[in-house]
């Protein structure tokens, strides 16, 4: 591959929704990504000749729980190592921030079928002997004001 850049914080919105549009994943508003951006601990993107092929980024409170949100290799350019490099950075980072002399818990959602891929990068699939399931729940307000039922507590999903 050439031209390799790893751009860091640097994410723009469009680039953003792109990459997300790019793997099927739900749209969100404009206004939700800018949030999700500017909370974000960290933003990485990889770039290839200027073009963006990949991002991961890293949420949470820095010391005591980080997750690893919306790591998103474009298609085009997936199964070439993109995924990995990003990873790496990001546990880079999450690890950079942890004070030594503690432990920080680093925390996923795993898309379906990618456990592999992330053991390799050392994370452990719950539940297991000693761990419950984690759990999610979604609070949908799609359709808030419309008399519909507000939240609805749900389980899966196919995008994150
Ligand atoms: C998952 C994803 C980030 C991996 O990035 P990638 O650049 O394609 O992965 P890499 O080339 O670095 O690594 C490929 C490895 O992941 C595995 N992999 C990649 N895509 C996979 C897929 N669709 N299903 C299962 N395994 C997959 C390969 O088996 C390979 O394993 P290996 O390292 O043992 O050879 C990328 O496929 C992607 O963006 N998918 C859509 C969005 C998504 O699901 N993101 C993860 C949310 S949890």
């Amino acid at each position: 591959m050439e031209a390799l850049e790893f751009r860091e914080n640097y994410i723009d919105v469009d680039t953003y929704l792109k990459l997300r549009a790019s793997v099927g994943w739900k749209k969100l508003t404009r206004k939700q990504a800018r949030a999700a951006l500017d909370g974000s601990l960290y933003t990485v993107g990889l770039y290839v000749a200027g073009q963006p092929v990949g991002m991961g980024r890293l949420v949470g409170d820095g010391a005591v729980i980080c997750y690893i949100q919306d790591l998103i290799v474009h298609p085009n350019a997936q199964g070439m190592g993109v995924g990995h490099m990003l990873m790496k950075r990001l546990i880079a980072c999450a690890r950079s921030l942890t004070e030594d002399g503690t432990e920080m818990m680093l925390d996923l959602m795993c898309a379906k079928g990618r456990e592999e891929f992330y053991k390799e990068h050392g994370f452990l699939a719950r539940p297991t002997e000693d761990l419950g399931p984690g759990m999610i729940r979604y609070l949908d307000k799609r359709n808030a004001g419309s008399g519909s039922k507000e939240e609805t507590a749900a389980v899966g999903g196919g995008s994150l």
